[in-house]
């Protein structure tokens, strides 16, 4: 049916806004971000991440939204999803959530605490104990990037799988 195609292609289109985001932001946008201020860089990139996580919480709505229809489909079809598939997607889901909680913790956590130190004034006032807590904070961020990132690369792994094993 085309309204599955349709569904299929938004879940894809979610699917790549949030990975490619990250790819963009880890491999060009963050290296891009040289100037010698570490406050100014830290709240550049605070901005950056956290306009992208607006994104990011569009296309988890969307996923999960898309991703049920994907899974009524499944189910209904002549051959039902065998006990493999049905492994695959338990490990997908999981790792789905696992993306879902790391991107909470930048967005809630981490991201406030860096624009709050990374400000002008409390960065002259913080000194040296300021600058290593930016600079903890920042790894912290990129860290989770990073990890959201690499779950993100095996639920698509996992998703051309769970494909594979339903084209039979
Ligand atoms: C709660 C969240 C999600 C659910 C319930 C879900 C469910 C599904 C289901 C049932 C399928 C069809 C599998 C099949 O053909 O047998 C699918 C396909 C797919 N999913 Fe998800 N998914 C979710 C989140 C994600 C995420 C976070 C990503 C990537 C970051 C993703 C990427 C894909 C891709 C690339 C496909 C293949 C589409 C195709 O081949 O047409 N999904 N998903």
């Amino acid at each position: 049916m085309i309204i599955n195609s349709i569904i299929r292609w938004i879940h894809l289109l979610a699917a790549t806004t949030w990975v490619g985001g990250m790819i963009f932001h880890l491999f060009i946008a963050f290296p891009a971000l040289t100037t010698p201020q570490q406050g100014q860089r830290v709240t550049v990139n605070a901005t950056i991440l956290s306009r992208f996580l607006k994104v990011v919480w569009v296309s988890v709505g969307v996923l999960i939204l898309t991703g049920i229809w994907n899974l009524n489909v499944r189910i209904h079809q002549a051959v039902p999803p065998d006990f493999s598939w049905w492994v695959a997607f338990l490990i997908k889901f999981l790792l789905v959530l696992g993306m879902i909680s790391m991107s909470g913790k930048l967005h809630f956590a981490i991201v406030p605490k860096l624009k709050e130190i990374a400000t002008p004034p409390s960065t002259a006032s913080g000194g040296e104990g300021g600058e290593t807590e930016l600079a903890t904070l920042q790894k912290k961020a990129m860290g989770l990037t990073r990890g959201t990132l690499l779950l993100g690369i095996v639920v698509l792994l996992l998703a051309a799988y769970l494909t594979l094993l339903s084209s039979g």
